[in-house]
């Protein structure tokens, strides 16, 4: 750490976004007087409301300015009154791609069985983590229009993986589940029966990695079949590898399985750089203002952010304690039932930690 402290961007965001950080920050100071580290934040004001007001999106001089931080606290982006793919292009992916993000950790645990949809499921079942390829796949943006408007139109889209991209976020994952050090077990997540050239390139990737961490034991399985056993047998999973669509897709259900989108929190890594972190869920419109929304996501994404900062102690206490007003407080995860306010449950933890 700096003498001065970790420089924190934070972008509250748009809806909801901006409610959720403020209970993060607290916590977040909180855990720098406990624990002895200093920070200072900056807030940046990229989100839906700046694009409708000024018609600015993230660009290369935002970036530039970014890179100069320690880590970024993002809320969540997305106004219902700008048409879809413009801020989630324009401020998101542009983010996690200018930065290089090309790690997207989302981990899935349950803290308390009342709130896993699973019947007769606990905690011990659910806790695995995926490993989100964050860079490439359908996300590149590749592809094309055909006759636009036309009855004969084609429109293509493109799964875009480099050997370089895959590797690197295999690698990630065989040394994220070392060091995890649970059941050393990495699920390699994908479609080698019918996208047969991008998973053709990850599977021979894998195992020619898997060589390398004989202590890891590998395991495949399709993507369609993972959300199977997501439901069925979660407790199979340790670590889960997969590209940027599938990763997208299965955390959603992820999400559900421990317990929805207030506990759900995930960091977009780049190992040599500038990473980010932000609660999973959106920025939830019609919550917004009310005071009702789970604040726990946006906490947990402090303490992910603290963990990848070195702060291991911060983080791991700060996990503690939402475990302990999660099980010991909260009627609900979801907004409006939790038994208390936004604030309260931000409160709690400070109180607590
Ligand atoms: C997520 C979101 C984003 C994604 C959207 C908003 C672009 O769903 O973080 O999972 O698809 O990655
Ligand atoms: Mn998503």
């Amino acid at each position: 750490m700096a003498s001065e402290g970790y420089k924190i961007a934070v972008i509250p965001g748009d809806g909801t976004g901006p409610e959720v950080v403020r209970e993060g920050l607290k916590v977040l100071q909180a855990a720098a007087k406990k624990f002895g580290f200093k920070y200072e934040a900056k807030e940046f004001d990229f989100s839906g409301a700046r694009y409708l007001k000024t018609g600015k999106l993230v660009d290369d001089q935002d970036v530039a300015e970014l890179k100069k931080y320690s880590a970024i606290y993002l809320g969540a982006v997305g106004d219902p009154q700008v048409k879809p793919g413009i801020i989630e292009t324009g401020v998101l992916l542009k983010l996690r791609f200018a930065l290089d993000q090309y790690i997207n950790l989302r981990p899935v645990k349950l803290y308390d069985e009342r709130f896993c949809p699973l019947k007769d499921k606990k905690p011990q079942d659910i806790d695995f983590v995926v490993v989100r390829e964050n860079s490439e796949g359908l996300y590149k943006g590749m592809g094309e229009f055909k006759d636009k408007g036309a009855k004969n139109e084609v429109a293509t889209q493109i799964s875009y993986n480099t050997r370089k991209g895959v590797e690197r976020c295999l690698r990630y994952a065989f040394e994220y589940t070392r060091q995890r050090n649970k059941r050393k077990k990495l699920t390699l997540c994908g479609k080698t029966n019918v996208l047969t050239y991008a998973w053709d390139l990850w599977e021979r990737s894998f195992k020619e990695l898997a060589k390398e961490f004989t202590d890891i034991t590998t395991d495949y399985a399709h993507v369609d079949a993972t959300t199977m056993w997501f439901v069925k047998n979660p407790e199979w999973f340790d670590v889960i590898v997969t590209d940027n669509m599938f990763g997208d897709i299965i955390t959603d259900l992820g999400a559900m399985i421990q317990g929805g989108m207030g506990i759900a929190a995930g960091g977009n890594i780049n190992p040599q750089g500038v990473s980010m972190f932000e609660p999973i869920g959106g920025s939830a419109p019609k919550y917004t203002g009310q005071n009702v929304i789970n604040p726990m996501a946006a906490i947990c994404a402090v303490a992910m952010m603290l963990e990848n900062l070195g702060e291991v102690k911060a983080a791991q206490a700060i996990e503690n304690t939402v475990i302990k007003i999660v099980r010991e407080k909260l009627n609900s995860l979801a907004a409006g039932k939790m038994g208390y306010s936004t604030t309260q449950v931000g409160d709690l933890v400070v109180e607590n930690l």
